[in-house]
């Protein structure tokens, strides 16, 4: 079959690389793709929000599956327009994806559906938010109700805080229109974890656990990104916790979202907080985590295609799939400065000789090939080193073994991936 990817970035990487092993699948694309994953599909040059033109080449192609990588275009309607193109495509619909897309909306679906979450409450005047902070000691989280990219959610650790944020948000609109409401929610202190599943609308299959690192440096400071890191499995999420969260939380977020006619197909991934050994759900997001993704496509070891399929039709298959029973751990690297400004253009160095090791993955994000071939950095989160291990200190020795190859001018990665896991590198 034809398989289109769409996005450009670790993950839709590692999408591909996981898609290129499967038997049935004789071409791939990916829209618009990176250098790296150039090597293993046809890259397309239509951008991730060119609606129009993705179902003209998906026609035009006869596609036979399109797989979305990032939230955007399916927030804002890229399954309809496939739909009606009568083209299959993994991913939510725009109404199923408000779970990722609105977070007032979720958070309200889970409070109607008794999904354990932190407490809230929804503001669109600056006032009442405030009144809303004084009275209540742990009301720390304020967050932008829709999509700011990682960057509408303060997490407070004074009233101050919470109010400056509060400021920020509704009276001085730093994040426009995403920001005209917001939410005020408690906050959790815990363990943060991502249960990550497929679903078909009805049933649901729980991928291995993994944990993102999201702060900028070692020992979880510094502001939030998109992601520095990940490993799988993650410990502290055994079989029992695992099954709570189905039960609990996977399962009636399926059931709510049928009910209310809006079914949900695709990657259901609940960010998860564990505090005292019982799960609250933070977010939603409907598509793979990146770079959670990354470790689990290197130990997904199954054909990808059925599940994907299965879940889009809505008839997942029956079986549970194969999985590498060893762990992968994925280092991001970036450019200096990142999630603020940052450089682009710097040439990369030691990407041969990364790749060169046994059982590790070199999956690329923000880079671009130079008029003379020279791989050079493109964006913020630049490259991503995944190794497999048979156990995550072996993982994590093999990953930093490869990152310690590859460097460019400026290049900052985390040295503590996997901490939480084992301890420090
Ligand atoms: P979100 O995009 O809603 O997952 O929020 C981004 C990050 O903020 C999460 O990954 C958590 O680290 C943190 N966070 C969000 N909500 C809470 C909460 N209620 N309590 C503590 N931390 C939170
Ligand atoms: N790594 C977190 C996310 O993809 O949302």
């Amino acid at each position: 079959m034809k398989v289109l990817v769409i996005g450009s970035g670790g993950r839709e990487h590692a999408i591909c690389w996981r898609l290129a092993r499967s038997p049935s699948v004789k071409q791939l694309y990916c829209a618009p793709g990176n250098p790296g994953t150039a090597a293993l599909a046809t890259n397309v040059p239509i951008g991730v929000d060119n609606q129009q033109e993705l179902v003209a080449f998906a026609r035009k192609e006869t596609i036979d599956l399109t797989v979305v990588g990032p939230e955007a275009p399916l927030c804002t309607g890229i399954q309809r327009r496939f739909a009606e193109a009568g083209l299959l495509l993994f991913g939510p619909s725009l109404e199923a994806a408000r779970l990722e897309g609105s977070k007032v909306f979720s958070k309200q679906f889970m409070r109607e559906h008794d999904i354990p979450t932190a407490a809230f409450d929804v503001f669109d005047d600056a006032a009442a938010a405030l009144a809303y902070i004084a009275d209540h000691d742990r009301a720390r989280v304020v967050k932008a109700d829709g999509l700011a990219a990682g960057k509408g959610v303060f997490v407070a650790s004074s009233e101050d805080e919470a109010r400056e944020a509060v400021r920020a948000l509704l009276t001085e609109r730093t994040m426009g229109d995403a920001g005209r409401r917001i939410l005020v929610e408690e906050r959790l202190q815990g363990e943060e974890v991502s249960v990550i599943a497929i679903a078909d609308g009805e049933r649901v299959l729980t991928l291995a656990s993994s944990q993102d690192h999201k702060p900028v440096f070692d020992g979880d400071k510094g502001p939030n990104t998109g992601g520095m890191g990940a490993y799988s499995p993650a410990p502290v999420l055994d079989d029992a916790l695992q099954a709570r969260v189905k039960q609990e939380v996977l399962l009636p977020t399926v059931a709510g979202m049928a009910a209310a006619g809006h079914p949900f197909r695709g990657v259901l991934y609940a960010g998860l907080m564990i505090v005292d050994g019982d799960p609250y759900v933070l977010e939603y997001n409907c598509r793979f985590g990146d770079p959670e993704a990354q470790p689990l496509m290197a130990r997904f070891d199954d054909d990808l295609v059925p599940y994907l399929v299965g879940a889009a039709q809505g008839r997942l298959p029956q079986r549970a799939p194969k999985w590498d029973l060893r762990a992968a751990l994925c280092v991001v690297m970036t450019a200096g400065g990142y999630p603020g400004g940052y450089a682009r253009g710097e040439p990369i160095d030691g990407i041969d000789k990364a790749q060169a090791f046994d059982d590790v993955l070199l999956f690329q994000a923000g880079t671009a090939t130079r008029d003379d071939g020279q791989l050079v950095t493109s964006g913020g989160r630049v490259l991503g080193v995944t190794a497999l291990g048979t156990d995550l200190q072996q993982a994590q020795r093999r990953a930093y073994q490869a990152v310690d190859c590859i460097s460019w001018k400026g290049v900052h990665f985390r040295r503590d991936i996997g901490h939480r896991g084992l301890g420090p590198a």
